[in-house]
């Protein structure tokens, strides 16, 4: 299968890099904005028949969650128009797609973890972009679907994780908030969970088109515990003090609560799913090797 992997050089992107050589049937293309722009639908579709791409694994993204209040046009065109451009090359040729979506797109003022069907109503313009973006897969024809993450870091990128160890080897004391809660991710995990699905995709009896799933890593954290976390594995001595969401002001509203209920996929394809804190025990192990 030709699948190419859009945004191949952010964090997921990086991820399924690493995973080639364990998916051997599959003969990949890595392209980022430089080499193919998304946004850019005469490229796009291009690419897809020259190369002969049978599916899309979706990396791309305008992940400025900040950024994107002031930048609303482009987060538009990248997390709402773009995703379109993919639909539309996939439908001539009857390609799959998986596309990533985010925990942003509920509002947080719910307290028990997120299931598919519940309603979404993101408070920011990165949500609301994604969302949009989430609908073009969802409403469309092709067999195309449409998988939901949270806090997401690898070794690669720049992230929580990489940010609380760079700031902790220079501090003594830092605050970190604890008033909103989720799933760290660890991009490899989702990374594995993708892969996972296109090469179960044709044996498999389930209708992946026009689905919606949630995957994040297992366990629910502040990200003080996260940051905790960090500083414990990576063996760095900071103090992580608990500070609250409002003395913390940022241009993005963020969710209180995002947990993701993930019985679905892994109910349908039989998957495992880490608990947060292994997977970042492995990410930071990882760090440490390369250093
Ligand atoms: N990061 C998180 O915490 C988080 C949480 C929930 C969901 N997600 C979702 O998970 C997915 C993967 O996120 P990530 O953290 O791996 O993102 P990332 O590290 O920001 O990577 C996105 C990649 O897409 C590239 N890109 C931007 N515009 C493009 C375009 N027009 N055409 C082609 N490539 C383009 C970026 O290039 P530049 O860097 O040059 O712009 C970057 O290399 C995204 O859909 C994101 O929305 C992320």
């Amino acid at each position: 299968m030709n699948i190419l992997v859009t945004g191949a050089n952010g964090q997921l992107g990086s991820e399924i890099k690493d995973l080639e050589q364990t998916f051997k049937d599959f003969n990949f293309f890595f392209r980022d904005v430089l080499d193919l722009d998304i946004c850019n639908f005469k490229e796009l579709q291009e690419f897809v028949d020259n190369k002969q791409i049978e599916a899309i694994l979706n990396c791309a993204a305008y992940t400025a969650v900040d950024k994107a209040e002031e930048d609303n046009e482009i987060a538009k065109k990248v997390n709402t128009e773009a995703v379109l451009n993919l639909v539309k090359v996939l439908n001539k040729r009857k390609g799959k797609l998986i596309h990533i979506s985010t925990d942003y797109v509920f509002n947080g003022e719910g307290f028990i973890p997120y299931k598919e069907s519940d309603k979404v109503s993101p408070i920011g313009v990165y949500g609301n972009t994604k969302r949009e973006g989430e609908l073009s897969v969802i409403n469309s024809d092709i067999d195309g679907l449409v998988i939901r993450t949270s806090w997401l870091y690898s070794s690669y990128g720049n992230n929580f994780v990489k940010t609380m160890l760079r700031l902790g080897e220079d501090r003594d004391e830092l605050g970190v908030i604890f008033d909103q809660v989720g799933t760290p991710t660890y991009a490899r995990d989702l990374a594995l969970t993708c892969l996972t699905i296109l090469s179960k995709g044709k044996d498999s009896k389930i209708s992946t088109k026009g689905k919606l799933y949630h995957l994040s890593n297992e366990g629910v954290a502040s990200w003080y515990d996260f940051a905790k976390a960090i500083m414990f594995l990576g063996n760095v001595n900071c103090k992580v003090k608990p500070i609250e969401t409002k003395d913390y002001p940022t241009p993005a509203k963020r969710p209180h609560f995002s947990v993701l209920n993930k019985s679905k996929i892994k109910n349908d394809f039989e998957i495992e799913i880490p608990y947060w804190r292994d997977s970042l025990q492995e990410c930071i192990s990882k760090l440490n090797r390369k250093k």
